[in-house]
């Protein structure tokens, strides 16, 4: 390819070809490539050495007993946690989420907590001018905080300051809004996106300065989206949940700090987010009296157990391709087990339309969810509840047999904790204490659709 020829990058994934087309191919988005110039055009010929020598070490020459990095804690604990038990210095961070799910809201709060842990802090807001943002911490009750703000968007203002200020952690709200004035495309393309992230990444990896990068997930459009930066930071974390719920949470989906999957849960409040310490009594809490549709499964996102509230609605359909609708579940394995339902258990649902939720907001991606699925979808069927005070867990097969999961024990002790007294759960799992709990262990599916349902 020449090199002044076009490029083109798509802003949801980053992936770069050389001609436009109406998909990406490799993330399958539409309507997201747009055309960007080259990052560097006169730089010198990447062929050419640098002048500076570069050094390799032995691995066996690193010192061995170095102890873990130091981390702060921010003293939020659902924060601290999902960072991997707090943040490490010239550590890169990036917090993406839905525009208005509340990242500034949550960073303002970070920020002043981090101040307070005894860090200088620079919180730099290129969506906000000094006055909103002192407005909001006015909201939250951070009036006093001891947090610097920027009000910039250019990268270079930006990194003067940071230089001259020499701050220990730097917040930008939002990457999307940096721009750098050696590349030459507009704030929020892919290559600007991309040349900030980078810009700031290397400047708190050289000065031992964290670094947190928010990011607006975009659906489509001329802004590039977070997953153009994921791979340039340590930890990335997504900020998630409903608009009509009062419930975010806050993922890590890649921490190198740390365990990835591990999640934060937070409320949204009119005063800003205050933090969920039991999760599980707060996913259960709109649970009323067994209802048909209604089963609790025990899962564990992390390092902890949660426990959650599966939703399943069966009727008749009026169209001739019965709707399949999910929220907190994924779609594919809904399939899958309604396919095994059919072929292993005999229950069809064709003609019937399926409507499977999790309450509260909350996102399942265990597949030890499957059994739970299983059980609200049978139970919406017969219209007939499950047994009060019961929780269940398993992964299913294609064959049908209920395979045991991880960490089976902790999630039954967190059942009992909250008052349950039953569980339904695969055959030949490891949990052996469970003093309090009677234990329904089951081989198959089959078994369990006739010892619950009678069928
Ligand atoms: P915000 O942090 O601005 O979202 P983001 O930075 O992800 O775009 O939060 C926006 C929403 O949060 C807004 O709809 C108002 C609501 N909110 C509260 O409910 N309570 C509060 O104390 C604050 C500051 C915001
Ligand atoms: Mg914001």
């Amino acid at each position: 390819m020449a090199k002044s020829a076009p490029q083109f990058a798509c802003t949801a994934c980053g992936n770069v070809t050389s001609k436009w087309s109406g998909r990406c191919d490799a993330c399958g988005a539409w309507n997201t490539i747009h055309e960007e110039r080259p990052l560097s055009s006169s730089g010198p010929a990447a062929k050419s050495l640098g002048k500076a020598r570069g050094r390799a070490v032995a691995l066996s020459d690193l010192g061995i007993d170095e102890p873990p990095p130091p981390r702060t804690s921010s003293g939020l604990s659902e924060l601290d946690r999902v960072l991997g038990g707090g943040l490490v210095p010239g550590s890169a961070v990036l917090v993406g989420g839905d525009p208005g799910i509340g990242k500034s809201t949550l960073l303002l709060q970070a920020a002043a907590a981090f101040a307070g842990a005894g860090l200088k802090v620079i919180y730099a807001s290129g969506e906000e001018a000094s006055a909103q943002v002192r407005m909001r911490a006015q909201r939250l009750g951070l009036r006093d905080a001891q947090v610097q703000l920027a009000a910039e968007t250019n990268l270079r203002d930006i990194l003067t300051t940071l230089d001259a200020e020499k701050p220990e952690l730097v917040i930008i709200d939002s990457i999307q809004t940096m721009w750098a004035d050696n590349v030459d495309s507009a704030p929020g393309s892919v290559s600007q996106v991309r040349a900030a992230a980078h810009e700031l990444t290397t400047f708190a990896k050289r000065r031992g300065c964290s670094v947190i990068l928010v990011g607006h997930v975009t659906k489509e459009g001329q802004i590039a989206g977070p997953r153009v930066v994921e791979h340039m930071v340590d930890t990335v974390l997504y900020f998630e949940g409903e608009r009509g719920h009062q419930f975010r949470i806050l993922r890590a989906v890649k921490n190198r700090f740390g365990p990835a999957d591990e999640i934060g849960v937070f409320e949204m409040t009119g005063a800003g987010l205050s933090q969920v310490g039991n999760p599980s009594a707060l996913f259960l809490s709109e649970r009323g009296t067994p209802a048909p549709g209604s089963a609790v499964f025990a899962g564990i996102e992390g390092t902890r157990p949660v426990l959650c509230e599966f939703q399943a609605l069966v009727a008749p359909t009026p169209h001739s391709q019965p709707r399949r609708s999910v929220v907190g579940w994924d779609g594919g394995r809904l399939a899958m087990i309604l396919a095994v339902l059919e072929a292993r258990c005999g229950i069809p649902f064709t003609g019937l339309d399926v409507y499977l939720n999790v309450a509260g907001g909350m996102r399942i991606t265990e597949p030890a969810a499957d059994l739970a699925v299983a059980a609200a979808l049978l139970s919406a069927r017969e219209d007939s509840a499950l047994p009060p005070e019961t929780v269940v867990f398993g992964e299913i097969s294609l064959s049908g047999a209920l395979r045991p999961v991880a960490q089976a024990e902790n999630r039954l002790k967190e059942a009992q904790k909250l008052g349950f007294t039953r569980a339904i759960v695969p055959a030949g799992g490891s949990a052996r204490d469970t003093s309090g709990l009677t234990l329904t262990e089951m081989g198959d599916l089959a078994s369990v659709v006739g010892s619950i349902f009678g069928a």
